[in-house]
């Protein structure tokens, strides 16, 4: 048995709050993640409220979903928001061209996606398109989304069943303006930027925070392009995104499943590379804005594997495992660390598409690993974080890749409870941590752990419980508290005095 790793947590000294936000998630006109996997319309016979299934959007419910991003992703660079109001029956459809080149029948539009917000009780993030768009349209869709007197968009609005504006609270300009955007260096799309941003305009209590497209994977100079060309207007947040791969190559990604412990490690290893990227463009940020005023929001994260055999290829289709568990949660603790810039992120993607919550198949559902990793920390939503210093903590390495063994993070809860989440990253060896709590009593920590049989250990169709939270729980013996973490798990807890 390994040494005790030594925990020690000051809950006198409290950090950044960790914006709820840092839950969210996005869904693209992509694949099966918004049609079938979530809209089945209202004439489905799968129970529905007016078009959105009510079981898969009960669970996301339950997951506590702060937050909505859509239409996209590159699908948002080639949306056009007029061919999705008025009468489903009448909108043009048109080709997806990015994913799969199937036909999109624009029956998800605005007035459908607030109602999924809604039905949520989430944010709303509503990506513009730069790329084949117009500033103008930006303007118009912003305008009839928010307009409150009698401007024809805003009767055109209510014309289409919306009375009262709805409530936009991020809008992006463009996404991936280095890629499927536009290939647009950033000193081309800054100027774009700043000339489209003058032009977006709502009335004051409506009005959104504006995101720029930031870089991609380890880039920093669109942060740094960015953030020293003194943007004027409409400028709150860089939205970068980082999607991890087992075998840290774009082109022979590594599977979902059916994996050794080399790919094991190598995946969970890559959220060192996230973090670093992350602590150089906050670095960029610190330098440039030293008043903090713009955020660093990662708006599209998660794995990407090779797409599961015998799908559409551009469906992005992925079996979800507790290795997918284990490396959000290790996102979920970067996130924290990093509270202070980072006021949002977005999993790619909510159902169905790459790390997904839900997978359905046709009247089923089950939910995957990665949704009760993002369970187990509903806590952290807006809580306010606690440092938690590891001593003792053994490198856990393998085939050229190492990581630390164990990682902590600590919160004080919205509730005033005191929280705590431990992952055991190594699949063989179990843990031992240690607790000093200063600032608060902690003589038993109670709350949930996440396993599994296997590395790869999966909810299918037919076994939907193979991975889900079991109760946890731990008292102190002679005064001091120790966790004890299995091998390959999350546990979160709240501590008692
Ligand atoms: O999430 C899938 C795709 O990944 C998004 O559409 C795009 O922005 C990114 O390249």
């Amino acid at each position: 048995h390994a040494a005790d790793v030594q925990l020690s947590i000051d809950a006198g000294k409290p950090g950044p709050v960790i914006h709820r936000n840092v839950y969210g998630q996005f869904a693209e006109h992509l694949g099966t993640g918004i049609y079938e996997g979530m809209w089945v319309g209202p004439d489905s016979k799968v129970p529905n409220v007016r078009g959105w299934r009510k079981d898969v959007v009960g669970a996301l419910k339950a997951l506590k979903v702060p937050l909505v991003r859509w239409p996209g992703g590159c699908f948002a660079d080639e949306y056009h928001w007029r061919e999705g109001i008025g009468p489903r029956n009448q909108r043009p459809v048109k080709v997806n061209t990015h994913w799969g080149g199937v036909a999109e029948n624009n029956a998800v539009g605005t007035h459908e996606f607030f109602d999924l917000v809604e039905q949520l009780g989430a944010e709303a993030y509503v990506n513009g398109n730069l790329g084949t768009g117009s500033a103008q349209e930006m303007a118009e869709w912003l305008e009839y989304m928010t307009a409150e007197g009698n401007s024809t968009l805003a009767q055109l609005r209510r014309k289409n069943g919306r009375d009262k504006p709805f409530r936009v609270h991020y809008f992006a300009v463009g996404n991936e303006a280095w890629g499927c955007g536009g290939n647009m260096t950033p000193e081309y799309y800054v100027n774009q930027y700043r000339q489209v941003a003058t032009f977006l305009k709502t009335p004051d209590n409506n009005r959104p925070k504006f995101i720029a497209s930031g870089g991609n994977a380890n880039d920093t100079r669109w942060t740094e392009v960015l953030s020293t060309q003194n943007i004027k207007f409409n400028f709150d947040a860089i939205g970068h995104h980082y999607y991890v791969f087992p075998s840290g190559k774009w082109e022979g990604k590594g599977s979902a499943a059916g994996f050794k412990e080399d790919e094991w490690i190598s995946l969970l290893s890559y959220t060192q590379d996230f973090e670093k990227t992350v602590a150089a463009n906050i670095a960029i940020l610190d330098k440039n804005d030293p008043q903090k005023r713009i955020g660093l929001y990662l708006d599209e994260w998660g794995s990407w594997y090779d797409p599961e055999p015998g799908t559409n290829p551009g469906f992005l289709v992925q079996r979800n495992t507790l290795r997918d568990a284990v490396l959000a949660a290790l996102h979920f603790h970067m996130f924290h660390a990093h509270a202070d810039r980072v006021h949002m992120t977005n999993i790619a993607q909510m159902v169905n598409v790459l790390q997904a919550m839900i997978h359905t198949d046709k009247t089923r559902m089950v939910l995957t690993p990665t949704y009760h990793a993002f369970a187990l920390y509903t806590p952290f939503q807006d809580a306010t974080t606690l440092p938690a210093t590891l001593s003792g903590n053994p490198e856990y390495a393998l085939a050229g890749k190492s990581l630390p063994a164990v990682s902590a993070s600590a919160a004080r809860g919205k509730d005033g409870k005191l929280y705590l989440a431990l992952i055991n990253v190594n699949p063989r060896e179990a843990q031992t941590v240690k607790l000093a709590v200063q600032g608060a009593a902690a003589r038993r920590a109670v709350g949930q752990v996440l396993s599994g049989e296997a590395m790869d250990s999966e909810n299918t169709f037919a076994k939907p419980e193979a991975v889900k939270p079991k109760p946890y729980e731990a008292q102190a013996r002679d005064g001091a508290l120790s966790l004890p973490l299995p091998p390959k798990s999350i546990v979160v807890v709240a501590l008692e005095g």
